[in-house]
């Protein structure tokens, strides 16, 4: 038989964040901090939205692009947090933030385009640049830059061949953020070698220390970025997946033909509860920050006791602390702290090769299980020093 795999394909690895989970889940008494998703359930009124609407009937498809009353929520939310005027007809609302991603990068590739990409980062940027076509070019981003991606970086990694920019900030595993100034050097490299962006803002509303700046609001850079962002993360509503992008017309009519046949529409339930989240979830928000916050500094002072030593993250809701110091990599590292002390986390290299020395910690647990299982990271770095 002829192979039934496409060499692309092939090529590509499995996410290495799911590997330790599998194991995780036949071991009794471990504990996990290694899933990037919120353990709050979705707040009351947004899933009591949801089923109304399934209670009046509202099990149809919408439109491809997306409910009108949730694009023009969006619009006015992005207006309202970002200062950003998009018209409706300029958003598509997404299965996730991941499928905005997917369907960016194919609507904008040809084969051999380059895109760069700053890592550590989300697992899916570079999979879905080659299933586009195209060629992931690796920024590398140093602790000693905050994991910020400067100017110069930047600059350095342009060739003819570059089109599009990734910025992943707020930064999944880092909690790094770009601030004002870093987007405005930014946006004059974007400018002057006639880039596009991809700016993934999944975690805008996670931002504890200053404040998220959408490198679409700065002068010029709106017909140049596309602006992804979700429901998953600020909402607590990972299993609803839902996203939206916004952008350039030009470029979202492209995409809108993709998700027309690859998905038809955004899960209908989902877009009704979505309506409610914006219209009256700035509280929930509010309060789910609050918690998260009060865990980040929680974690940040408890990891100094144990002797690890951790970047400050402004974003998210991950610490990624170095092991530098203990002479093991990332894998050996989570995967004897998994066996020895059943605890659960993801080395730094599932995000990036630069991600080598670090491990990624997720403090979207209760305060309780951040307690247990630092002490159990404490024990297990006693064993090893
Ligand atoms: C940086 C980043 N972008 C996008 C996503 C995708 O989220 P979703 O598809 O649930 O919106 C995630 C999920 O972990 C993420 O961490």
């Amino acid at each position: 038989m002829r192979d039934p795999l496409s060499k692309v394909i092939q090529s590509i690895q499995p996410s290495g964040i799911r590997k330790f989970f599998d194991i995780v889940n036949e071991m009794t008494d471990a504990i996990s901090l290694g899933v990037g998703e919120p353990d709050f359930d979705t707040p009351w009124h947004i899933r009591e939205e949801g089923i109304y609407s399934l209670e009046q009937g509202k099990t149809f498809y919408t439109s491809n692009a997306g409910l009108k009353e949730l694009k023009v929520e969006i619009s006015r939310y992005l207006k309202r947090r970002q200062n950003i005027v998009y018209d409706p007809d300029d958003i598509i609302i997404t299965v996730g933030g991941s499928e905005a991603i997917d369907i960016a990068l194919r609507a904008m590739l040809d084969p051999g385009d380059e895109v760069l990409i700053p890592q550590p980062c989300y697992v899916s940027y570079v999979p879905c640049t080659e299933l586009a076509g195209g060629v992931p070019v690796i920024i590398e981003l140093k602790e000693e830059d905050e994991f910020r991606l400067t100017a110069e970086k930047l600059e350095a990694a342009i060739t003819d061949k570059t089109k599009i920019l990734v910025l992943p900030f707020p930064n999944n595993p880092t909690g790094a953020i770009l601030e004002r100034s870093d987007l405005e050097a930014i946006a004059k490299v974007v400018e002057k070698h006639d880039l596009f962006i991809l700016s993934d803002e999944i975690y805008s509303e996670l931002t504890y220390l200053g404040e998220h700046v959408s490198i679409a609001s700065l002068p010029g850079m709106k017909e140049r970025t596309i602006l992804i962002n979700g429901f998953s993360k600020a909402y607590a509503m990972t299993g609803w997946r839902l996203g939206y992008a916004a952008g350039p017309s030009v470029i979202i009519k492209q995409m809108l033909k993709i998700h027309q046949y690859a998905i038809m529409c955004a899960p209908t339930t989902s877009q009704y509860a979505a309506v409610e989240a914006l219209r009256a979830g700035d509280n929930d928000v509010k309060r789910m920050k609050e918690s998260y916050d009060q865990r980040r500094r929680f974690l940040l002072e408890e990891l100094g006791k144990i002797g690890l030593d951790c970047f400050t993250p402004y974003g998210a809701f991950y610490a990624f602390p170095s092991i530098k110091k203990f002479g093991m990599t990332s894998d050996e590292f989570a995967e004897k702290l998994l066996m020895e002390q059943k605890v659960a986390i993801v080395p730094g290299t599932a995000f990036g090769a630069c991600g080598e020395g670090f491990l990624r910690i997720s403090y979207a647990y209760s305060i309780e299980d951040l307690k247990v299982a630092l002490d159990r990271i404490g024990e297990f770095i006693e064993s090893i020093i």
